[in-house]
C-alpha cells in the first residue's frame, strides 16, 4: 500500500514574478483555493495520507496553510464562512504533514532524494503542485497511478501529448506500448529540442517511485541545466529494471504558466457558475 506522499516546494516561482516575491507559488489560488491544497486533496483521494514537503526559504505559509489557525477559526466560529474550511479540516484530520528542506536549489531530482528522510524505503507518490490535474469523471490521475502500480509494482511517470515544438518545457519518453495507455520505457530525455526529442510524450508532474530511486539519484551526475535529474534517473531505473508511462484520463493544467494558470481559473469557475445556478 503507498501511504506516502511527496510534495517538492522549494522552487522559486519565477515565471510569476512579482507573485511570488513574497508569496510561495504554490499558495497561488485557482478561485478561493491554493494550488497545494488541490495536489493534496488528489493525494488524500487515492489514499496517499502522509504528506511530505521539500520545502524551502520563504515557504511558511505552506506549513500554516496545513495547521489551525486559531484566532481566524475562534472569529468565524458559528457563520456561514466556516463552511470555507470544511476542505483543509478534512486534510488536517485525515493526513499527517512533513516538512524538509532543500537547502539549494540543485534540481527535481536532489529535491526528491531530499525527501529520502520523510520518505524511507517505501513507495511513495510525487506531486508538483502546479501541475493542476483534474480526473474528469475518473478518479484522480494519483489514483489512477496507485491502481497501476498495485499492478506492475514499479515506478510509473504519467505522460500526455504536447505539441512538438513545446517538448524543451518537458521530459519526454518513448517506449515499447503495452495499451492504448500504457507504454514500458526505453527512453527518456530532459528538456530535449524538438529536434532531439524521442516523442511528443510529456511527463507531466506526478509519479509513483520505488524507493531504489533514492540510491539511483544519488548516483545521477547533473544533467540539463546542471540540475540533478529526475528524469535521469528514471531512465537508469528503466534500463535496469521497469518503468511504466501512463496516458492518464481527466485533464492537466500547467499553472506554473500564465496561460494555463488563466485556464485552470476558467474551468473551476465555470463549474462553480454551474454548480450555483
Ligand atoms: C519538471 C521535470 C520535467 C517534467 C515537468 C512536469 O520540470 O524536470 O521532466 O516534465 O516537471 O511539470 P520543471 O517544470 O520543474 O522545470
Amino acid at each position: 500500500m503507498i501511504k506516502k506522499c511527496l510534495f517538492p516546494v522549494a522552487g522559486y516561482g519565477t515565471r510569476f514574478l512579482p507573485a511570488t516575491k513574497a508569496m510561495p507559488k504554490e499558495i497561488l489560488p485557482i478561485l478561493d483555493k491554493p494550488l497545494v491544497q488541490y495536489g493534496v486533496e488528489e493525494a488524500h483521494e487515492a489514499g496517499l495520507t502522509d504528506i511530505g514537503f521539500v520545502t524551502g526559504r520563504g515557504k511558511r505559509a505552506i506549513e500554516d496553510h496545513f495547521d489551525v489557525n486559531y484566532e481566524l477559526e475562534d472569529k468565524i466560529a458559528g457563520t456561514g464562512k466556516e463552511r470555507a474550511l470544511l476542505g483543509i479540516r478534512t486534510l488536517l484530520e485525515d493526513c499527517t504533514f512533513s516538512y524538509t528542506r532543500q537547502i539549494a536549489m540543485r534540481g527535481l531530482g536532489d529535491a526528491i532524494l531530499t525527501g529520502q528522510t520523510i520518505i524511507g524505503d517505501e513507495p511513495f507518490g510525487v506531486v508538483l503542485a502546479d501541475d493542476l490535474c483534474i480526473g474528469g469523471d475518473e478518479a484522480g490521475v494519483l489514483s489512477q497511478m496507485v491502481s497501476l502500480y498495485n499492478q506492475f509494482r514499479c515506478s510509473i511517470v504519467a505522460v500526455e501529448e504536447v505539441p512538438v515544438d513545446q517538448t524543451s518545457n518537458y521530459g519526454i519518453v518513448a517506449g515499447e506500448t503495452i495499451s492504448d495507455t500504457l507504454m514500458r520505457v526505453t527512453d527518456m530525455v530532459e528538456k530535449p529540442n524538438p529536434e532531439d526529442a524521442p516523442s511528443n510524450l510529456a511527463i507531466i508532474g506526478r509519479y509513483i517511485l520505488t524507493p531504489d530511486i533514492f540510491d539511483l539519484i544519488r548516483a545521477t551526475p547533473p544533467g540539463k541545466n546542471d540540475e540533478v535529474q529526475i528524469t535521469d534517473a528514471l531512465l537508469t531505473q528503466a534500463n535496469q529494471g521497469c518503468v511504466m508511462a501512463y496516458k492518464f484520463k481527466g485533464r492537466r493544467f500547467d499553472c506554473g504558466s500564465v496561460d494555463g494558470f488563466v485556464e485552470a481559473t476558467n474551468y473551476y469557475y465555470q463549474k462553480f457558475l454551474n454548480c450555483s445556478s
